[in-house]
């Protein structure tokens, strides 16, 4: 699917590696630890892609696909702490194999290994771009922790947090592509929303998979949404479409939080249509998406872009 970007990923991953250097064992232990565990790469993909469509060829491309993986790592380190999870990649978390302190601290390391790379390229607009991603993403994960235990969170909320947390740094590496490759504003807004419908198709649909998907293929355990009662909107959908049995079981699950209560809430959430619901609504998101890359011209990168959107919504991992 990545093909006109292939080269270039393989690159931007030697890049990464090279970049993880420290004089702090620890650090260099804990980075590639999590960093060579896998990973789908699909922020610096979607960066490259859009750098692709907007005709820039320049270095400083693979120096931002870096940028985006490094602030994605740290995003998911700090994540994984917060959301206590065991599984990423397929791999122990790093919070389980070398405890929350370190997880959280490389964290930062990587935040700030990113800023550092970020001014290397010594563009205003970018550095703007990625300093307003960063501080939206660390926003939207503290907005979901004062939503979780909370029944009352409805469909719009949950869709602010998703925007935020996941969608923004989707839309900053697809606008820089139209940054780098000095776009007009209303190109550069179109890759910009182009990347927040898919990033946001593909939030939905991780919150399909915490319930539905396969451990394996995505390398996360099932049910960390439900441990941490965090009302994605599979269950919010079951709350107000339910029957009031139905809601009760999934207000009981949001209250309490843990996992004895899976079996009964994936029966509810199945009966009452709430996956198909969250999958359609990934569905509309990456058909506007879709939609907003109508103006640009074709080119090979533009159909990767248009099959990533649909990837998000069909992907099984
Ligand atoms: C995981 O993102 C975090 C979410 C936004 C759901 P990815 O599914 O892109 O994670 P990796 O990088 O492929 O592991
Ligand atoms: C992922 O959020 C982290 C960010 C988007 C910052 P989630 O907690 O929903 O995703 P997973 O399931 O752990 O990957
Ligand atoms: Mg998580
Ligand atoms: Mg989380």
């Amino acid at each position: 699917m990545l093909a006109p970007v292939a080269q270039d990923l393989e690159r931007v991953d030697a890049l990464i590696r090279r970049r993880l250097e420290s004089d702090v064992a620890l650090v260099r232990q804990v980075a590639e630890y999590i960093v060579t565990s896998g990973g789908k790469r699909l922020r610096p993909a979607l960066l490259l892609l859009a750098c692709g469509a907007a005709g820039y060829r320049g270095e400083a491309r693979l120096q931002l696909a870096a940028v985006v993986e490094f602030i994605h790592t740290a995003t998911l380190l700090h994540d994984d702490v917060v959301d206590e999870s065991q599984l990423r990649r397929g791999h122990s978390t790093a919070n389980a194999a070398f405890g929350n302190a370190a997880a959280v601290l490389v964290g930062d390391f990587l935040y700030s290994r990113a800023f550092q790379m970020m001014v290397e390229v010594d563009n205003m607009r970018v550095m703007q771009v990625l300093a307003e991603a960063t501080n939206a993403i660390a926003g939207g994960e503290v907005l979901q922790l004062m939503g979780s235990h909370d029944p009352e969170v409805d469909e719009a909320r949950y869709l602010e947090v998703i925007r935020r947390k996941t969608a923004k740094l989707f839309e900053a590496a697809a606008r820089l592509g139209g940054v780098l490759g000095g776009a007009p504003r209303s190109l550069e807004d179109e890759l910009a929303d182009y990347g927040r419908h898919v990033g946001t198709a593909f939030q939905l649909i991780d919150d399909v998979l915490d319930y539905s998907g396969d451990a394996t293929a995505i390398g996360k355990s099932l049910g960390d949404d439900l441990a941490e009662g965090k009302p994605t909107l599979p269950l919010i959908y079951a709350l107000r479409a339910g029957t009031p049995q139905q809601a009760a079981v999934v207000r009981h699950a949001i209250l309490e939080g843990g996992r004895e209560d899976f079996g009964g809430v994936l029966d509810v959430i199945r009966a009452c249509g709430a996956l198909d619901y969250a999958r359609q609504a990934a569905q509309r998101e990456a058909q506007a998406a879709a939609r907003a890359l109508e103006r640009l011209p074709p080119s090979e990168f533009k159909d990767c872009l248009l099959e990533l959107a649909s990837f998000s919504v069909a992907r099984r991992s």
